[in-house]
């Protein structure tokens, strides 16, 4: 069966990619490989592959940035899914359309059903609604409406991310306690995708997230604990609860928008609580602490702007000599990151690798670092040879097999596992 996802840039698609059954044909696409707001790419896309499902997870997210381009949300969430769901109609293929718990106002005291009236309180749900209705107009028998909420990963850009940078960086967060949903991890929302897909009768609007109910507040201190657990964090972060009206935003939220997720239970489909989840992902992906050399060199700065971009939770130690190539200036956008820590030295300062491998608790080194005087080889190569490169060349080396050495030794000491 082939499966084509789009979004799989964002949390939701990148988790249903990555729990891909192996028999399915899967055409992973971002936003590069097709912009759902295109109708013409969208359909020349969809009749090339020829998908028997369309997963669509991509969207316009950022919910505040939504309320000053309106525009843009309603191209990417209402007529990029139509455009889908035509494409769909056209070759025979389902549409299995993501949406929100933002298209509800929140007034309700129990949990939403995926009959109850939709009246969205912010441009983003507005147009995450459009976008629903307009999906079950256009394939009303062939589409399913997934309505989730508040979601995390371990990368990318969300809450888990925000508050343990936060928390790490200051040691304390101010959290929003009077908005109640339920915390649902990516990983969730892909395991009740491929159920759907594995499921044709399935159709219509349904709700899936994780198990129990939480505010933003709840969710900050149970991260703070985990993390604190798994030793990721201090133990001593502290969470401070607030109002919605001390934390203002320019989209407004629903103070209550816990989804019922019965249609799905009643099928057999098994949540898990928010709190086992999330643990789970905290354990599973565990923080990366990376060390790398040569990082404000031309390669290694890209390396680490594309890394913090991309990995926001994870702790990255700079080393550099700053002796030929590399440039602190290269790293001036990213200096202040809060993951971030730059240090000035040699590869061939071994007590120096040795102390950040182990104040830092380094689990990866991404080596970079290296001789680069290839100028010089050029202008005097005898001289170059002689005093320039195998000085060079050996420092290299034994700058390589020092880091090498300071990793065996650092990681066979944590877990026999580890070794060799
Ligand atoms: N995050 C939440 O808390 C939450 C809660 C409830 C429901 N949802 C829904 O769940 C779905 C997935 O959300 P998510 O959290 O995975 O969001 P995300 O991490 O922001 O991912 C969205 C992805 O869509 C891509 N995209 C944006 N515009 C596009 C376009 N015109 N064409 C193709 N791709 C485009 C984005 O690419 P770029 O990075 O290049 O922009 C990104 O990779 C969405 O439908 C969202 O409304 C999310």
């Amino acid at each position: 069966m082939k499966i084509l996802v789009t979004g799989v840039g964002g949390q939701v698609g990148h988790a249903v990619v990555s729990g891909a059954p192996a028999h399915v044909e899967l055409v992973a696409c971002t936003r590069a490989d097709v912009d759902i707001a295109d109708e013409r790419a969208v359909s020349g896309c969809v009749r090339l592959h020829k998908p028997a499902v369309i997963v669509n997870a991509a969207a316009y997210t950022a919910v505040d940035r939504a309320e000053t381009e309106p525009e843009l949300a309603r191209r990417i969430n209402a007529d990029g899914p139509l455009y889908l769901a035509q494409a769909a109609g056209e070759v025979g293929a389902r549409l299995v359309h993501i949406s929100t718990d933002f298209v509800f106002d929140g007034t309700s005291s129990v949990p939403y059903r995926p009959d109850a009236a939709a009246r969205p309180l912010n441009v983003y749900g507005v147009t995450k609604k459009a976008g629903e209705d307009a999906v079950l107009g256009a394939l009303p028998e062939h589409s399913v409406i997934l309505r989730t909420a508040w979601v995390y990963a371990a990368s990318g850009r969300n809450f888990l991310g925000t508050m343990l940078r936060h928390l790490r960086s200051t040691g304390a967060v101010r959290v929003v306690a009077d908005q109640i949903g339920t915390p649902t991890a990516a990983r969730s929302v892909a395991e009740a995708i491929w159920q759907i897909i594995e499921k044709p009768a399935i159709s219509g609007r349904h709700h899936w997230t994780d198990a129990g109910v939480a505010s933003w507040y709840d969710l900050a201190v149970a991260i703070a604990e985990e993390a604190a657990q798994l030793g990721l964090l201090s133990a001593s972060a502290t969470v401070t609860p607030i109002a919605t009206e001390e934390y203002p935003s320019a989209a407004r939220r629903p103070a209550y928008s816990v989804l019922d997720t019965r249609s799905l239970t009643s099928l057999g489909f098994l949540p898990v609580h928010w709190r086992t989840r999330l643990r789970s992902v905290l354990e599973r992906s565990s923080m990366r602490r990376l060390l790398v050399t040569g990082g404000a060199g031309f390669i290694g700065a890209n390396f680490v702007h594309y890394w913090l971009k991309e990995h926001s939770a994870d702790r990255l130690v700079v080393l550099d000599a700053l002796t030929y190539a590399g440039n602190l200036a290269s790293l001036d956008a990213v200096r202040a990151h809060p993951a971030l820590r730059f240090v000035q030295g040699n590869i061939c300062d071994t007590p120096l690798i040795e102390q950040l491998l182990r104040e830092e608790r380094i689990d990866t080194i991404v080596h970079f670092a290296a001789e680069s005087h290839v100028d010089r080889s050029i202008q005097t190569p005898d001289v170059f040879y002689r005093n320039e490169h195998r000085r060079h060349s050996l420092d290299a080396q034994s700058g390589a097999q020092g880091l090498a050495r300071g990793a065996r030794a650092r990681w066979t000491s944590l877990s026999p596992r580890l070794d060799g």
